[in-house]
């Protein structure tokens, strides 16, 4: 079942029908200042950090689903009727309602009683505000007498405190109204410059600022008192739950339409500058006013929506492709690109089921985004790879999160994921492929956001290898420490404790439980190193990361081949994890594909047979679940992986971001049609017709589809903060279609299913337009390539000489 459709042209999800099974969801904002916005007006919104600078509240795990949000009533003062035209938070029996999540704007609209209404939610580009562009038309025979109330709750900007500090925080609330603009100010009579503000384009007939009298004693959302009665209290908040709602009052004659614009937004002053009078406790407005008022012109507005449109516009023309699937060029040429972006943007720290105020920006979360964002935003890319560096330590390690506003590395979580430094390896190949710019490995980075620290990127990069060879265990292979790639595999743990958490208690010293996925992680990273310094001639270096390399795959052949895949780890014990000989948990998905991304096992047939095990193991029609079978009770050496009930999450579910490693793998074997089967299972919009099992937004990937051993076996859930969107992006466009950047040039590989007869492909690579079209003229892969009109050897595209901008390539595949 669906609840809307793809239109395709105007790069929107249509949704149809108010209440899917979730709140589906889409984000405003793609610099600073940020919103979730669900297709009911849910959610809320933030400047830079969501926990520490929360403009508006949201009420998560509520009922009714979907509580807090950017809403606006519609009162008909005849009858005293009144609604929400986006359903939510009246949820009315709405005619005609349609909400458009389309690239960083949402719109929501629908007719009730013969008034018609629209809102259209965007962030104009360089600005710390949202525009609600609100739209009333009457379509009744009559004339129609009408209150608009918008409203907010605002967020005493630190999330986490705003939840749970009521003795404080019910006396700190403050605000101001003036020309009709209400300005949240909480805290900002000592050490806060900055304030939030909500204007209005239309006279106003009221306002208020306090909840519980907007609202009266006891009411909800659905029903506050002073649209009920169609005037506002003009509350002003003295402590307790700051609010804005402002209330307009529209005639309209038939058909007539009125435009009522809203402008929520986020501003600071300089600490010299914050009052005015100097010496009073007013807000200075000076340089506010002026922002109000220019995005409260209508012109203005249109100028700025145009202009993200065109950002969006850049961005995904990067790279577009028409291939025979719907769904293939759908997540390549909007969704998936975009998804990227907003990882990228939020790494995990925000979305429906990311409060906001758990996590920050992940070490490896971060690092595994730009793999599918890096063409879109290099210099964004090149800073990120900066920050994360600096929050490495000079052992090698890393911070394994650290929070956007302040760069610093989060204490709570602390280090010892023994995986994260490698990370940061893939994601400097994945922006000296793209952009060529070799000056970033000189660049000097922290330690430790420590000044004077520091050291060249590219020795960042060494240690990152060094951790992992001074950590080795009694087979040769890495050390897991507090767990690897998968967070819930918990081999030092074993706690015993409930409530602890599994991540950050260590019972053991840590010598014994082993990785072999780190060890494919780093036979794969130490490759790329092998190739940086190659490159930049560095011939002794270049030998030494290679001789590790073949030492770690000599580890993993020797002591971590099964029989018919690739072992998971050893636990404190020594014994295996993920081998036939355990009772649960035999094979796991993680060391196959990383394994064989590598290249171990590519020439004795190891690589076959893995992949065979998990086709036959591990895949389902909803993709491809992460281990088998799945462990039925706690075990205390194995930690979180083994809380889960059966089927969910790290325990047996289909995480998603691994199975694209999978499909990676399967294309270097050169099995086209296998790898875009299992890219299919767990394509968002192919699997829109199964909605309601689903559950998730169909234009999105989910980090976690239930496996075969749960009983909501195909369920999503966690969508968009999630590395699926990256690997995804990089398992389809990379491998299976195959156009790869590389440092010599653009490479095209594609391992496409057999009965595709071809595809085009436009990708902009280091400024050069590449025009490409791949024919089928056998079934095999291999590429003979015309560049220009002239054949050339191999498959990788040479950067034209001197200033051209348009290059075009043919591929024939046979
Ligand atoms: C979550 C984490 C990610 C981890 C994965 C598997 O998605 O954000 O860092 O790798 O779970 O446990
Ligand atoms: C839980 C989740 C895992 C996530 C981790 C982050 O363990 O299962 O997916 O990566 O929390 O702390």
């Amino acid at each position: 079942m669906r609840y809307g459709y793809f239109d395709d042209e105007r790069r929107e999800y249509v949704i149809t029908q108010p209440d899917t099974p979730l709140p589906w969801i889409n984000y405003l904002g793609c610099q600073d200042y940020f919103g979730l916005i669900s297709n009911t007006a849910g959610g809320y919104s933030f400047y830079r950090d969501a926990r520490l600078r929360r403009i508006t509240r949201y009420r998560y795990n509520n009922v009714p689903l979907d509580c807090g949000g950017r809403y606006i009533y519609v009162r008909d003062n005849d009858t005293g009727a009144f609604w929400s035209p986006s359903w939510q938070p009246t949820r009315s029996d709405l005619e005609a309602y349609v909400c458009r999540h389309g690239l960083g704007y949402t719109t929501i609209g629908s007719t009730y009683k013969g008034i018609e209404a629209q809102a259209r939610y965007f962030v104009p580009l360089h600005e710390n505000l949202e525009i609600w562009q609100f739209t009333l038309t009457n379509r009744r025979q009559g004339s129609a007498d009408l209150s608009i109330f918008s409203a907010v709750e605002f967020c005493l900007w630190d999330a986490e405190d705003d939840a749970t500090n009521f003795q404080r925080n019910f006396n700190t609330g403050e605000v101001e109204v003036e020309d009709g603009v209400i300005y949240h100010k909480t805290e900002y009579r000592e050490r806060r410059r900055h304030f939030a503000f909500f204007g209005c384009s239309e006279e106003l007939a009221g306002f208020d600022t306090q909840r519980d009298v907007f609202l009266g004693p006891y009411r909800g959302w659905d029903n506050p008192t002073a649209v009920e009665r169609g005037r506002s209290f003009n509350s002003m908040a003295h402590g307790w739950a700051p609010v804005g709602s402002h209330h307009v009052k529209v005639t309209l004659k038939p058909t007539e339409t009125r435009d009522i614009i809203f402008v929520l937004g986020y501003h600071e002053n300089p600490e010299e500058k914050k009052f005015d009078p100097p010496d009073s406790q007013t807000i200075n407005k000076q340089t506010v006013k002026p922002v109000i008022a220019r995005y409260l012109d209508e012109t203005n507005i249109d100028t700025a929506f145009e202009a993200l449109c065109d950002y969006w516009d850049d961005l995904l023309g990067i790279l577009q492709v028409e291939t025979p699937d719907v769904h293939t060029n759908r997540m390549v040429n909007i969704w998936n690109a975009y998804q990227c972006m907003v990882t990228f943007n939020l790494s995990r720290s925000a979305s429906f089921f990311e409060s906001g105020i758990g996590r920050g920006i992940g070490f490896r979360d971060s690092n595994q985004d730009l793999l599918g964002s890096v063409h879109m935003v290099p210099r964004r890319g090149r800073e990120r790879i900066l920050d994360l560096g600096a929050t490495q330590l000079e052992t090698g390690g890393a911070y394994h999160q650290f929070q956007p506003l302040t760069g610093r590395g989060n204490d709570r979580i602390g280090t010892g994921f023994n995986d994260d430094p490698l990370w940061l390896i893939l994601s400097v190949v994945a922006y000296l492929k793209e952009t060529g710019d070799w000056a970033i490995l000189d660049e000097p980075v922290v330690y430790e956001n420590q000044p004077r620290t520091e050291q060249s990127l590219y020795e960042h990069l060494q240690r990152s290898l060094r951790y992992t060879l001074d950590r080795l265990g009694p087979h040769g292979l890495p050390l897991i420490g507090r767990a690897d790639w998968n967070d819930c595999l918990n081999l030092n743990t074993f706690s015993d404790t409930s409530g602890e958490s599994f991540q950050t208690t260590t019972t053991k010293d840590g010598m014994i439980a082993e990785s072999v996925f780190i060890a494919g992680l780093f036979v794969l990273a130490a490759k790329e190193l092998t190739a940086i310094a190659q490159w930049r001639g560095l011939e002794d270096e270049a030998r030494s990361y290679l001789d590790a390399a073949a030492k770690m795959e000599a580890a993993v052949l020797d002591h971590a081949w099964d029989g018919a895949w690739f072992l998971r780890a050893y636990d404190d014990f020594g014994r295996k994890v993920g081998s036939q000989e355990c009772e649960e948990g035999q094979i796991f998905i993680e060391p196959q594909g990383f394994c064989i991304m590598a290249g171990i096992g590519l020439q004795d047939g190891l690589a076959e047979k893995a992949l065979l095990a998990v086709k036959e193991r591990l895949a389902t029609p909803h993709g491809i679940i992460l281990h088998q079978p799945a462990y039925t009770r706690y075990y205390l050496h194995l930690g979180e992986i083994s809380s889960y009930p059966p089927g969910y999450k790290e325990n047996a579910g289909i995480f998603c971001q691994t199975n694209p490693w999978i499909m990676i793998a399967e294309a270097i074997l050169g099995h086209g049609d296998q790898a875009h089967d299992y890219y299919t299972c767990i394509n968002p919009s192919a699997r829109e017709a199964i909605s309601d099992v689903h559950g998730c937004e169909p234009y999105v990937h989910a980090q976690m589809i239930a496996g075969r051993a749960a009983p909501t076996h195909g369920e999503a859930k966690n969508s968009w903060l999630t590395g699926t969107a990256a690997w995804n992006y990089v398992a389809i466009t990379q491998w299976i279609l195959g156009i790869r950047p590389t440092y010599g040039g653009l490479q095209v590989a594609p391992v496409i299913p057999s009965d595709w007869p071809g595809f085009e492909a436009t990708r902009v690579f280091r400024g050069v337009t590449y025009r490409i079209s791949v024919e089928r003229a056998g079934e095999g892969n291999a590429v003979s390539l015309t560049v220009d009109g002239q054949p050339i050897e191999g498959n990788i595209v040479p950067s034209p000489q001197g200033d051209q901008a348009e290059v075009v390539v043919e591929a024939i595949l046979g």
